[in-house]
């Protein structure tokens, strides 16, 4: 899989992480009555905190660590270890390929049966929908997300690490100075040669150094951007670097598919045509579309269409590819940004 959790970029402390685990699924997606479907459910259900890796930015909780520090102490530096944000899919099978085929399936049906519907009752917008999305960008939203990560860190650390003053509202050199009043060197951060993550860095420093009249802030600091190639040692992402170390995860997750999709795909089947033989890789595809949809256009049609069962299987089928890719689950997993650590 190509470069999905790569970290963006690091230098001057805290950090954010990750969510956390959710719980196994349970039997309950294979079995009799679905639950109800939409967009809002009775038990207060977010689905928006289901979409694994694809859901917007949430302070992780429960870590029992509060923020700031004491009045005592003064910041010498600062470190942030950031993730790129919105992005289109990668073309891989249970990503973007897998929402393409969907999306050729439905074109092609549509072409050879011109006086057929494809969908009908819940599934009716599918008459009317297209596959419009690309591969590997960052989009406008993930901009707008590292942006406000940046301005939100400066307002936490930032200003505090450069002694901003009373009226200072964004970071100006002339802050850059040691207790002594010494200049600095000008801040150093990282981010790899991969497009979205180059741009996720550059958006997150445009919101952390300040951006007046829309400018931007390339002369307050030094980007340092490491390739992503094959025989380079790149320290922030390994999917080069450790060829072998990175997809067994996407494996587990495609043998759930199956499994977890069971009672969407005879609920949802019944919506299309006899002849469309919908697959449990069209309905991860559906899945699929909400964030992805969601994340270009600010909402999408496929996310009213199922339960929040199969929503916390989904984002168990995610933090299955995760584990198996980049965590713990991965030959390389414990390698991987350790040299940020
Ligand atoms: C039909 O599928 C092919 C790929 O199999 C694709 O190139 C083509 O664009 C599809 N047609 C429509 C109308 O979606
Ligand atoms: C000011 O402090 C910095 C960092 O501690 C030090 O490297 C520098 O030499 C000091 N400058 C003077 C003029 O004392
Ligand atoms: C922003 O850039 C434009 C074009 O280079 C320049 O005319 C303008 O003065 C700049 N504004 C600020 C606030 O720096
Ligand atoms: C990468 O780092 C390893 C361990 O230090 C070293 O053995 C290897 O030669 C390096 N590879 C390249 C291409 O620099
Ligand atoms: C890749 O890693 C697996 C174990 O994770 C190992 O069995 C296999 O031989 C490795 N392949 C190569 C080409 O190193
Ligand atoms: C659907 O499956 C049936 C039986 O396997 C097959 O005959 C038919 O060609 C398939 N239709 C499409 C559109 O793939």
């Amino acid at each position: 899989m190509a470069n999905i959790p790569t970290i963006a970029l690091l230098a001057l402390a805290g950090g954010s992480c990750a969510a956390a685990m959710p719980n196994s699924p349970t039997s309950s997606s294979i079995s009799g009555a679905p639950g109800p479907t939409g967009t809002s459910y009775p038990s207060g259900f977010e689905i928006k905190k289901s979409w694994g890796h694809l859901s917007p930015y949430d302070d992780a909780r429960h870590f029992g660590v509060e923020k700031g520090f004491p009045v005592e102490c003064e910041l010498s530096q600062v470190h942030v270890l950031h993730r790129h944000a919105q992005r289109y899919p990668t073309s891989w099978p249970t990503d973007g390929g897998g929402m393409e085929d969907f999306g050729y399936k439905v074109g092609n049906y549509s072409k050879r049966n011109p006086e057929k519907k494809v969908g009908s009752g819940p599934l009716a917008f599918i008459n009317e929908w297209e596959y419009i999305l690309g591969e590997n960008l960052l989009l406008p939203s993930g901009a707008a997300t590292e942006a406000t990560a940046g301005a939100l860190f400066w307002s936490e650390y930032g200003r505090l690490l450069y002694r901003a003053g009373k009226g200072d509202a964004i970071y100006d050199p002339s802050m850059n100075t040691f207790p002594n009043g010494t200049q600095r060197p000008k801040p150093i951060f990282r981010t790899t040669s991969y497009p979205r993550i180059l741009e996720s860095a550059r958006w997150w420093l445009s919101g952390f150094f300040g951006n007046t009249g829309a400018n931007s802030s390339y002369t307050s600091y030094d980007l340092v951007s490491i390739p992503e190639e094959e025989n380079f040692n790149n320290t922030l992402s390994s999917t080069s670097t450790c060829t072998n170390g990175s997809s067994s995860g996407d494996y587990s997750a495609e043998r759930f598919v199956p499994t977890f999709t069971k009672a969407a795909l005879k609920r949802l089947q019944q919506h299309f045509p006899d002849d469309f033989n919908l697959t449990s890789n069209d309905v991860y595809a559906m899945l699929n579309m909400c964030p992805y949809e969601y994340a270009t256009l600010g909402r999408s049609s496929f996310c009213a269409i199922f339960t929040q069962q199969e929503w916390t299987d989904f984002e168990y089928s995610l933090d299955m590819s995760f584990y198996g890719n980049f965590g713990f689950g991965a030959p390389s997993g414990r390698a991987q940004g350790i040299s940020e650590i």
